[in-house]
């Protein structure tokens, strides 16, 4: 997977001192319990020089007193989270993963919720940048359901903190790159070719997702995710620092119902996070479950 700041390409930026890389670095804690290594203090610089040129600041110092006073400072704030995290992501992303979620965990779901005639899935996507994890949830749950998805209520509640990445997965619109990943079967039933090179997801698949623009570091917006029966939150821990690993890992059991399953990364573990999981070993990936 591509570094935090991959992709910027910026040269000739400016320079921060170690002192504003401490201030930056903690706004940016706080903001998004995304923590900085002092060794990203050059990314910083690549990363946040056109930003700083674009508001016509002249350094870091004033990019900071900005983003402590300006009256503008919560759409900076915002923005502040496009340019730190990485949105990489794809279509069928860890496919090993994806099999283990479909044969087991979702297979036995549908089977029990079948017997109880509570026809009802609620799944929750969270850190799911420009939308290709939940539209592939929804891929998934359409051929696992068929003719018979219409009469379940499916709803996948997908968010990332960043504005313009939701935007982006609200549009649809994808570069054949975004589905390297994905069966070829699955990629021609899903998608129409709007325009040349322009993949847009079909409109039943975008029909069980909501996205919406949502922190997880802030605790009173997460309490507001309906309860979920499965938690994918794949690739968005590894930025964060143990106390914001445990703090997002307990909204998560909070927000699952009893029996509840959590999916994270293939490189994330919940080891020395929490033991409220029962973790389950499979070939090629992890299931936790709530206990
Ligand atoms: C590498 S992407 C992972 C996307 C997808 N889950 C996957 O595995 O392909 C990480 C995403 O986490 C989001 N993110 C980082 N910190 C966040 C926070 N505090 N709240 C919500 N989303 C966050 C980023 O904006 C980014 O889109």
């Amino acid at each position: 997977m591509a570094g935090l700041f991959s992709g910027s390409g910026f040269s000739g930026g400016l320079k921060i001192s170690t002192l504003e890389f401490t201030q930056l670095k903690d706004i940016i804690y706080e903001l998004s319990g995304i923590f900085l290594n002092s060794n990203r203090k050059y990314l910083v610089e690549n990363r946040f020089s056109g930003r700083i040129k674009e508001l016509n600041l002249k350094s870091f110092k004033e990019y900071i007193e900005y983003l402590k006073y300006d009256r503008n400072k919560e759409a900076e704030l915002n923005k502040l989270a496009d340019l730190i995290t990485t949105n990489e992501t794809s279509f069928f992303r860890d496919n090993p993963q994806l099999k283990v979620f479909t044969t087991e965990t979702l297979r036995q779901m549908i089977d029990e919720k079948r017997k109880s005639g509570k026809l009802e899935i609620k799944i929750w996507s969270a850190g799911c940048s420009s939308g290709e994890e939940p539209y592939t949830l929804s891929i998934i749950l359409h051929e696992m359901l068929k003719t018979e998805l219409s009469k379940w209520r499916i709803q996948i509640t997908a968010n990332d903190i960043s504005t313009d990445i939701i935007q982006k997965a609200k549009k649809g619109e994808y570069a054949k790159y975004a589905l390297k990943t994905t069966p070829p079967l699955i990629a021609k039933k899903y998608f129409t070719e709007s325009k040349p090179g322009v993949f847009q997801v079909n409109a039943d698949v975008k029909k069980l997702v909501r996205f919406a623009r949502i922190n997880l570091n802030d605790r009173t917006e997460l309490k507001k995710i309906p309860k979920s029966d499965i938690v994918f939150c794949r690739n968005v821990i590894i930025y964060f620092d143990k106390e914001m690993k445990k703090k997002v890992i307990s909204a998560f059991y909070d927000n699952l119902i009893e029996g509840g399953h959590l999916y994270v990364g293939h490189s994330e573990s919940l080891h020395t996070i929490t033991n409220t999981f029962k973790a389950k070993h499979h070939e090629g990936a992890i299931s936790y479950r709530k206990i």
